[in-house]
C-alpha cells in the first residue's frame, strides 16, 4: 500500500519534459491506428480465430527474439499450437522480418533506440495486452492457460505499479536532446512496424482462406495451406 502511494505521487509529479509523457504523446495517434487494424479489431470483438492467433504468435516470437533472449513463454505457446517441431513450422511474414531486422540494426548502431521498442511492446503487453489475453482465452476456448503464456506475467503482481516504475526508469535514462528526439521518432516507427505486421498477417490469412475455398470447389488438388 505504502509503495503504491509513493509511486502514485511520483507519477503525479511527472512533467511535460519526461520521456514517458513525450513518448505517449507522440505515439497517441499511432496507438489509435494500431488498435483499429483489422486484426486488433477482431481481437476486441472476441472474433479472433485460431489461424489469426497462431500467426500472430509466430511474428511475436521473431520480434521478441530480436528484442531479448528471454523467450520461454512464447516458445511454450508455439509448442502447444504447432507441436514439438514448431521451429520448422513457424511462418514469418515479410513485415515481421523487417521489424526484427530494424531491432538488430539499431541494437548495433543506436542501442538507446531499443528503449522505444521495449516501451511499445512491453507497456502495450501490460496494458491492452492484458485485456486481449482474456479475450483470446474466451474466443478460442483455451483451457488451463494453454497457449496463453505470452500474456501472463507471473512476476508482475500489479501491472499498473509496474508500468509506473517502468516510466520512472525511462525518465531517468540520460539522453542528449538529439538522442531523445531519436527515441521519440523510433517509438512512432515501432508502432508502424507493429501495424504493418498485423496487416501482413491479415493479408496472409485472407489469401490462405481463399486458397482453402478454391481447393474445396476445384477438382484439381491445391497445395495445402501451411497456416492451418
Ligand atoms: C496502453 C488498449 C493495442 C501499445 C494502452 C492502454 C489501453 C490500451 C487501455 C492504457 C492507456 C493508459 O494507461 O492511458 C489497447 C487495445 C489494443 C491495443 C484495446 C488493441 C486491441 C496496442 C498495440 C500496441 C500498444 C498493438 C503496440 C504494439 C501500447 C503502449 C501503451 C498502451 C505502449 C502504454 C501507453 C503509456 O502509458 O505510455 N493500450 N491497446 N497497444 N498500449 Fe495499447
Amino acid at each position: 500500500m505504502e509503495t503504491e502511494k509513493k509511486t502514485h505521487t511520483a507519477a503525479e509529479q511527472m512533467t511535460d519534459r519526461d520521456l514517458s509523457e513525450q513518448i505517449k504523446k507522440v505515439t497517441k495517434e499511432s496507438h489509435v491506428r494500431a488498435e483499429n487494424t483489422e486484426l486488433m479489431l477482431s481481437f476486441q470483438r472476441g472474433k479472433v480465430t485460431l489461424p489469426q492467433y497462431k500467426l500472430l504468435l509466430c511474428s511475436l516470437y521473431e520480434i521478441y527474439q530480436a528484442l531479448e533472449e528471454e523467450l520461454k513463454s512464447i516458445e511454450k505457446d508455439l509448442e502447444y499450437f504447432y507441436g514439438q517441431d514448431w521451429r520448422e513450422k513457424i511462418v514469418i511474414p515479410a513485415a515481421t522480418k523487417r521489424y526484427s531486422h530494424r531491432l538488430r540494426q539499431i541494437g548495433k548502431e543506436n542501442p538507446e533506440f531499443l528503449l522505444a521498442h521495449a516501451y511499445t511492446r512491453y507497456l502495450g503487453d501490460l496494458s491492452g495486452g492484458q485485456v486481449l489475453g482474456r479475450i483470446a482465452q474466451k474466443s478460442m476456448d483455451l483451457k488451463n492457460g494453454d497457449g496463453l503464456s505470452f500474456f501472463a506475467f507471473p512476476g508482475v503482481s500489479s501491472p499498473n505499479l509496474f508500468k509506473q516504475l517502468y516510466r520512472s526508469r525511462m525518465n531517468s535514462v540520460e539522453l542528449t536532446e538529439e538522442e531523445r528526439n531519436g527515441v521519440l521518432e523510433e517509438a512512432v516507427r515501432a508502432f508502424e512496424f507493429n501495424i504493418q505486421v498485423f496487416e501482413d498477417l491479415q493479408k496472409m490469412l485472407t489469401v490462405s482462406d481463399n486458397n482453402l475455398q478454391s481447393s474445396m470447389t476445384q477438382s484439381k488438388p491445391v497445395k495445402a495451406s501451411t497456416l492451418h
